[in-house]
């Protein structure tokens, strides 16, 4: 069974290269289906086990192509940047929601049932009020890229009970370590913050810095994909992936001027729009459901981590 390989689009990224590494180094064979638009051909590792397909999951035959033969997938694939939807909210849907809706065609017509997928925190909109957010707590997409991950989770559960599909839907907080791309306005904070602080360069605050986000080391979200993708059972639900631990920026900037020694200028701007305030997550359903590694990667111990140090 574990040769036929497990598909991961969106694996020349952050989260899914990360992914990639652990799958390889637990004997799977991967094909990796990515248009390179933010991922990079060099974040894989050259092994004769994985194969990288360059394509666009936003295309029905070049979706039907890369399932053929795979015994699951791990839908990454997406524009990952929240503000990019709020600028693109037509370009970011093809890649956000046709790619998914695609995916399930895909899917169903190969006759492959597992997929685990990528949903996010940002459902949940500012519905969480500075509480741990429960999966069922009601959703407010306030923007495109979380419309599109809410409307995601519903074709799935649509597949589900029409066609037998697996769907694992995991709802992200905040992910962050090796890899995360720094290298636009669109990135992740900590990617951005720690690279600004290692250059000497100044660092923006949108807003005061006092909003939270829960944030979670991608190799501890790795451990949880692999148990989802090894599990013989898949209960209904999304399921929340975070640590129950609210940081906000300022403590952030803090951490990160702890573990470097030292940090550069910090202006405060205006907040984003549609940015959220406060996400934090309950996740009893996740403690449940899977092993969380014990203790989790802590903030500085995460850092240290990404930087290499
Ligand atoms: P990333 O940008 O590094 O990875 C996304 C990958 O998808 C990239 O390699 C990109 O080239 C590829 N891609 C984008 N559009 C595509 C398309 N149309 N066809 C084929 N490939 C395409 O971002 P990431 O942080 O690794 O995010 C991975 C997934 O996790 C995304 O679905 C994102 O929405 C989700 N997510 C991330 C976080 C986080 O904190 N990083 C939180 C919640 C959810
Ligand atoms: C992130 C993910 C998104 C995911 C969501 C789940 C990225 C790029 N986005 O969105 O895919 O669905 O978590 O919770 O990984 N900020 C600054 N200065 C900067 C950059 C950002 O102050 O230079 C602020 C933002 O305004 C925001 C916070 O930092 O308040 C976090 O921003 P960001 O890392 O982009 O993440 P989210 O929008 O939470």
């Amino acid at each position: 069974m574990a040769e036929l390989p497990v598909l991961v689009t969106g694996g020349a990224g952050f989260i899914g290269s990360n992914l990639v590494d652990a799958l390889v180094a637990r004997g799977y064979s991967v094909r990796v289906l990515d248009n390179l638009s933010t991922g990079k051909r060099s974040n894989l590792p050259d092994h004769a086990g994985v194969e990288l397909m360059v394509g666009d999951v936003a295309d029905a035959q070049t979706m039907r192509d890369a399932v053929r033969g795979c015994r699951a997938v791990v839908h990454l694939a997406a524009v990952a940047s929240v503000q990019a939807s709020v600028d693109d909210p037509v370009g970011t849907h093809q890649s956000n929601l046709v790619g998914t809706l695609n995916l399930c065609e895909a899917m169903r017509e190969a006759g492959i049932r597992r997929v685990l997928f990528a949903s996010s925190a940002a459902v949940y909109g500012n519905n969480g009020e500075g509480e741990p957010i429960g999966e069922d707590t009601p959703k407010a997409p306030l923007t495109p890229y979380a419309a599109d991950k809410l409307a995601s989770e519903h074709y799935l559960d649509f597949y589900r009970r029409q066609h037998g599909l697996e769907p694992v839907v995991f709802r992200f907080f905040n992910i962050y370590g090796p890899r995360q791309d720094p290298s636009s306005p669109y990135s992740g904070v900590i990617s951005i913050f720690t690279e600004r602080a290692q250059k000497g360069l100044p660092i923006a605050v949108f807003g005061d810095g006092e909003q939270t986000r829960d944030f979670v080391y991608v190799g501890d979200l790795v451990e949880l994909l692999m148990q989802a993708l090894e599990s013989s059972v898949v209960p209904e639900g999304a399921v929340n992936v975070g640590l129950n631990q609210a940081t906000s920026l300022n403590q952030l900037l803090d951490a990160v001027g702890e573990v470097l020694g030292e940090l550069p200028e910090v202006t405060y701007q205006a907040a984003r729009h549609g940015d959220i305030r406060h996400s934090r997550a309950n996740n009893t359903r996740l403690q449940q459901r899977y092993r969380l590694p014990e203790p989790a990667t802590g903030m500085r111990e995460g850092l240290v981590k990404l930087l290499g140090l």
